[in-house]
């Protein structure tokens, strides 16, 4: 049974999609054992509290400096001895040492299709904003590997989404939403499945699954 902890900062619809997913079984081999928030306002707090999933928060306003806050972090992710931590909208830059410690057993989330519209200061509706402005015809969703650059870790899943003339930045980030709460459950499902192979060239190779 693969160990997630999920990680938040806001609403948690990422995070309720991948709890729903478990409890409907369309995750497997999984359990999400913890939610971490830097947050303690974080809605997501609540969804992991009525689903009976422990929830601590983590804030870098309890710590002097960026270095304690981070080793905090840490020590609160070891204690809960995750095999995959799941980044569903957390807006903490993750540290170096975290990365490394879990190297290709942490993933994100990005509301585009990487390598368009993401790295520093792509976030929340911006992504959205910066996608309309430019005009482009299909965005999308990448779920992927984090690791020390923002948003450049191996691309894991990708789907796309044809942008229709009408839609404003509030209907686009509803659709990608839709997106995202299938794409992501999906993804910790390829990797509690041992599916997921990082090779020496940085890309992601998944295997087929397995014929019933
Ligand atoms: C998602 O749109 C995701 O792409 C981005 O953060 C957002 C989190 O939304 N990384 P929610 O908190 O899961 O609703």
């Amino acid at each position: 049974m693969l160990r997630v902890v999920v990680m938040v900062s806001g609403g948690g619809t990422n995070l309720q999609a991948i709890l729903d997913a478990v409890d409907n079984g369309k995750i497997t081999n999984a359990e999400v054992v913890a939610v971490i928030s830097n947050n303690e306002g974080a809605y997501a707090i609540e969804r992991a509290k009525n689903h009976g999933v422990p929830a601590f928060v983590v804030t870098p306003k309890a710590y002097e400096t960026r270095d304690a806050f981070n080793e905090a972090l840490l020590e609160t992710i070891k204690a809960c001895k995750p095999d995959l931590i799941v980044l569903a909208g957390f807006l903490v830059k993750i540290p170096a040492a975290m990365i490394e410690a879990y190297r290709n057993k942490i993933i994100n989330i990005h509301p585009s299709l990487i390598p368009s519209f993401c790295g520093v200061g792509y976030y929340g509706l911006k992504v959205h904003e910066a996608a309309l402005a430019r005009g482009v015809k299909v965005t999308g969703v990448t779920v992927h590997f984090a690791n020390e650059v923002y948003d450049c870790g191996p691309i894991i899943a990708q789907r796309a989404l044809p942008i229709e003339e009408e839609w404003d930045v509030d209907t686009l980030e509803s659709h990608i939403h839709d997106i995202e709460h299938v794409l992501y459950p999906e993804a910790v499902q390829m990797l509690a499945d041992g599916r997921v192979h990082v090779l020496a060239d940085g890309k992601v190779a998944i295997d087929p699954v397995p014929a019933a």
